[in-house]
């Protein structure tokens, strides 16, 4: 039985309807199982236990996800993103369950210009970077049988994501800017909650994927300006853009923000492809598979 916390999100969302696909037992929990509260996870688990159906792993959705809002929030931010997941590794190592958490590209500095591997040194540049980080260590310090997939640029059915907000502005707008000096690889919730249900269809059949830290995002890599190119070409094609717009490039400057963004924020997969002997889908073609099946 998988217990999914933060079930609400946008990849918990993903997640919940994925496993139900599946036919994969779960449970989801959201704010009502509050992660902050070490006692509240340890009741939901040990009801869980009590009504003869114990957890056997643990999907961590759950985080304080506004980068910008972080900035001047730094203590529910880490509440969030580092007590949390140090909670949660507790409770699991506790009930016996294996825990699978998600972090961020937000992790490194951005000034690479090489694919980041797992072991490449973390520096983030901003609290929500730096609480997310923390949150690594205070799992990995609590429980070893955890398995942390970085991930970047997510977007989905639901909540906000860079798809929905540049088809509004498309349809709105007779011209957007969008940065082109920040790369990084658009990703699908859904193909990253797949990558989920491998990963732990892989473990429990006995394969050597080891509890580790692991980056997923689609295949490939490009600017948000090069992102919004193709939302707009695809949007078009399929109809779901009305009319014309003009996608115009600028550099992050012109957008003051609290947060400096990474300026490059690639990460290298070859760690989970080769553990799971997956494909990674391409970011273009799951771009186009979103649009053509979940953009009414
Ligand atoms: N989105 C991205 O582009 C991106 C990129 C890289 C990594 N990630 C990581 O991927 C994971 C999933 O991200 P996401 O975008 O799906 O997040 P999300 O949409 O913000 O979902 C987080 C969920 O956690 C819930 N939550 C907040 N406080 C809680 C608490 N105290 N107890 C229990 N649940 C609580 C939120 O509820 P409310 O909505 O009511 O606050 C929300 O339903 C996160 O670890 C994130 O850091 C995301």
């Amino acid at each position: 039985m998988i217990w999914l916390i933060g079930n609400k999100g946008m990849l918990g969302t993903e997640l919940s309807l994925l496993l139900e696909k599946k036919g994969i037992p779960h449970t989801g929990t959201d704010r009502e199982v509050d992660i902050t509260d070490p006692a509240a996870l340890g009741v939901f688990a040990e009801k869980q236990a009590a009504a003869g159906q114990p957890f056997t792993w643990i999907i961590n959705c759950a985080a304080y996800t506004a980068v910008d809002k972080a900035e001047g929030d730094a203590e529910t931010c880490g509440r969030l993103n580092t007590d949390g997941p140090g909670n949660i590794a507790e409770t699991a190592k506790k009930i016996g369950a294996r825990l699978i958490h998600f972090s961020t590209d937000y992790v490194f500095n951005g000034r690479g210009s090489q694919p980041y591997k797992e072991d490449d040194p973390t520096d983030p540049t901003g609290v929500y970077g730096l609480t997310k980080r923390d949150g690594e260590r205070r799992i990995l310090a609590a429980n070893d049988a955890t398995w942390i997939i970085r991930t970047a640029w997510l977007y989905g059915r639901y909540g906000n994501n860079f798809v929905h907000t540049m088809l509004r502005l498309m349809k709105e707008r007779d011209s957007v800017s969008v940065v082109k000096d920040q790369r990084g690889s658009p990703t699908w919730a859904y193909d990253l909650a797949n990558a989920v249900t491998l990963l732990i269809a892989a473990v429990e059949g006995g394969k050597p994927v080891s509890p580790d830290i692991y980056h997923y995002t689609n295949e490939g890599n490009i600017t948000w300006f090069d992102f919004a190119q193709e939302i707009y070409a695809q949007g078009r094609k399929l109809g779901l853009i009305p009319k014309a717009c003009a996608v115009k490039p600028c550099a992050s400057a012109e957008f003051p923000a609290k947060v400096t963004r990474p300026a490059y924020s690639v990460l290298d997969k070859g760690k989970m492809q080769a553990a799971l002997g997956i494909e990674i889908p391409a970011w273009d073609a799951s771009l186009e598979q979103y649009l053509r099946t979940c953009v009414p």
